[in-house]
């Protein structure tokens, strides 16, 4: 008998498309999550804040493989260290699957940073482990864009994004998840890379909305890397199929 796959943060944009493929190729899944949510079947959730470890031995117990999508806006490296604690305080797990983000060695932003050390808490663990770093999702893109346009005039730093469809990701980390730990594989972008300006319009068109548009110039080193295409996968990397145009019409028909 396998033993169960612990997905952390599977109630999530990404964790939601996760949980079913792990379910669906014959595994049994833990989604662990601060909110409890109804078991169902070969599906049990376990309601754990990773910033407290107290319930967290018992959402491992028994677990050899963890997929790690848990995250938020801030203490993804604290909410990771707890996790490879207990991990290795439990002893059976022999591969933790980490989504992470690309641009984290080279983006000089806070939450870049953060997300370095999330990394490293991974990598320096000594469990084996494999790791997927992705562009911005497309729900995130749309997200932004939502909150963003309900300001009379949209300000636009001159940033690019290439964004990827979180299904896509989400099949990913399943074959991965189910894989061998093979440490850190080729990053995971959308078919094409936008500038900013292009998604917001493309994402008020299908709104109904109008709003101006005012270009501005992002300042500084954050605004440097973003203008060298640090957080792009332009090369030896991998390319989803689906485009923003595709997610932004099957999202607004929605
Ligand atoms: N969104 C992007 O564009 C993008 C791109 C690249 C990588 N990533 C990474 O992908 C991961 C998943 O992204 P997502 O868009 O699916 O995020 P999301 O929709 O915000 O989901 C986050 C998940 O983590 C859980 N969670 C958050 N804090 C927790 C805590 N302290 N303890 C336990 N569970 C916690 C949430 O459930 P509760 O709220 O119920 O706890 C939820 O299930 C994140 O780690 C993110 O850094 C995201």
């Amino acid at each position: 008998m396998t033993s169960p796959i612990l997905v952390t943060g599977g109630t999530g944009n990404l964790g939601r498309h996760v949980v079913p493929l792990l379910h669906a190729a014959g595994r049994d899944v833990r989604v662990l999550s601060r909110h409890l949510h109804d078991n169902s079947e070969g599906i049990e959730h376990y309601a754990v804040d990773l910033n407290n470890s107290d319930r967290l031995q018992d959402a491992i117990r028994g677990v050899d493989t963890i997929l790690h999508l848990a995250g938020g806006p801030k203490g993804d490296d604290k909410i990771t260290q707890n996790l490879v604690r207990a991990a290795k305080k439990a002893g059976g797990v022999q591969h933790i699957v980490h989504i992470s983000v690309i641009g984290t060695y080279t983006m000089p932003l806070g939450w870049f940073r953060v997300q370095l050390e999330a990394e490293k808490a991974i990598t320096e663990s000594g469990i084996p482990w494999t790791m997927l770093r992705a562009a911005q999702f497309h729900d995130i893109v749309w997200s932004m864009a939502e909150k963003m346009s309900k300001m009379p005039v949209v300000p636009v730093p001159g940033l690019q994004f290439q964004p990827v469809d979180s299904r896509e990701v989400a099949a990913r980390l399943v074959e991965l998840t189910l894989g061998r730990p093979a440490g850190l594989v080729p990053a995971l972008a959308g078919p094409k890379v936008y500038p900013l300006g292009d998604l917001l319009r493309s994402y008020l068109h299908s709104q109904g909305k109008r709003r101006p548009l005012m270009p501005m110039r992002m300042p500084g080193k954050a605004g440097n890397a973003y203008r060298a295409g640090e957080n792009l996968a332009l090369k030896n990397n991998d390319i989803g199929k689906r485009t923003w145009e595709a997610f932004v019409a099957e999202r607004s028909a929605a």
